[in-house]
């Protein structure tokens, strides 16, 4: 079998996605269920039933289309990954699995070749977390790691539910039916860029992903006093911004104090109240997000930060609650999926290395009902989550090229 990748197509189509964006170009910002995220995601179907794939959306907006195989009773092989995007985003992120994807599907198709296994394409609901607050929506439903009645009780921060959210945009069914079980696909692998600097370093092409690092996110509300700007004197305050201040380095110190440099803590959201230029903040919410390839470690520093937070929030009159958002373990990747991969890399004389990813994926839940594998390709400084992301279009369709062949494998 000889494969070639359009890759003036499918980089045509990564602008044309890029162009559904409610930010002024280069940046993209696509948050789930918003009218624009609903725009890309009927461009996607349509591109899907132009190549006779068959499309099926699940409650909370997954979106499959297969390629069904000779034996349709066999379970599927599947590829896939997000389109939404943070705000001011990059084009890159999640978008290039979701449409290396379909051009592996259809490069398949062109060569003539027959897959035993019917071959799908997933679009995950909103992999980012910036509208429910929480990552992996729809991978960690699929996997029965999020329940249908958490699920109903987010919001997003205008106080709209999920459940109300996806019902206006037509996601039929129960969230109970999201769930599939384990052994429900044969395999899934996931194409994405790396998102970080070390294939670009090592001048080498492709990653073979090994496992992804254990995130977890939290919450935290500091709940001071307000009060007049210029008539409570400093001695009398309880600034709740103040200690979110003290909290935010205390934050920064216990990763870098973790003793591995794979210790990673972010304050990526800091809301004032009442956000007034003459008034003491009386509340602030941060949020805290925290990985490691080490479940043990990260846990431990979350103690940490927890306790020596309470001491300044202690020393500073303000109280303080944590909320837990997400823990999640690690994944490690399936032997049969990485395997293929490799041989795949091999027929193609294509150098790579193996790699941790240390963003989170879809891969990451999809792991628990299905043997899983990723293939990253290099991105430009490892920039992700920012306007300047980019891939080049070569080692875009390098990635395509290798996907098509290991889904070709996996699906025989
Ligand atoms: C995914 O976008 C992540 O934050 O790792
Ligand atoms: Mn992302
Ligand atoms: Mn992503």
């Amino acid at each position: 079998m000889n494969l070639t990748i359009d890759q003036d197509r499918l980089l045509s189509e990564i602008e044309a996605l890029a162009q559904i964006s409610d930010a002024e170009p280069p940046a993209v910002t696509r948050v789930v269920f918003t009218p624009t995220d609903l725009k890309a995601r009927t461009w996607l179907r349509k591109k899907c039933l132009q190549q006779d794939l068959a499309v099926r959306q699940d409650a909370v907006g997954n979106m499959f289309a297969r390629w069904a195989g000779t034996d349709e009773t066999a379970a599927p092989v599947a590829t896939g990954s997000h389109i939404d995007a943070i705000p001011n985003a990059g084009k890159y992120d999640g978008v290039v699995g979701v449409l290396g994807g379909l051009e592996a599907i259809r490069t398949l198709q062109h060569s003539g070749f027959r897959p035993t296994r019917s071959i799908e394409l997933i679009l995950f609901t909103s992999e980012e977390p910036t509208r429910f607050g929480i990552g992996c929506l729809g991978s960690r439903m699929l996997a029965g790691a999020l329940t249908a009645e958490a699920a109903r009780m987010l919001t997003d921060a205008s106080g709209e539910t999920l459940e109300h959210v996806r019902k206006k945009a037509d996601m039929q069914g129960d969230l109970e039916s999201v769930q599939l079980e384990s052994g429900h696909f044969h395999a899934f692998v996931e194409l994405h860029i790396e998102q970080g600097p070390l294939l670009e370093h090592a001048h080498v092409p492709l990653g073979i992903v090994e496992s992804i690092a254990a995130p977890a996110s939290y919450q935290l509300i500091a709940e001071g006093a307000g009060g007049h700007a210029g008539g409570v004197l400093m001695p009398d305050r309880k600034d709740a911004l103040c200690a979110a201040a003290e909290i935010i380095l205390t934050i920064e110190k216990a990763a870098l104090a973790s003793g591995s440099l794979d210790t990673v803590a972010t304050v990526g959201i800091c809301d004032v109240f009442p956000a007034a230029v003459n008034s003491i903040p009386s509340r602030v919410r941060l949020t805290l997000d925290l990985r490691d390839t080490d479940l043990a470690r990260r846990d431990k520093v979350f103690r940490a930060i927890e306790n020596k937070s309470r001491a300044v929030s202690e020393k500073r009159s303000v109280s303080l609650q944590f909320q837990i958002v997400n823990a999640d373990a690690p994944a490690t990747c399936s032997s049969a999926v990485t395997d293929a991969l490799v041989r795949s890399c091999s027929k193609h004389n294509l150098r790579f290395q193996k790699i941790v990813s240390r963003a989170y994926h879809d891969s990451l839940f999809m792991s628990r009902i299905a043997p899983t594998g990723m293939l990253f390709i290099p991105c430009r400084s490892g920039y992700s989550h920012r306007p300047d992301e980019f891939a080049s279009p070569e080692d875009i369709a390098r990635g395509t090229l290798i996907l098509a062949e290991t889904l070709a494998e996996l699906s025989h």
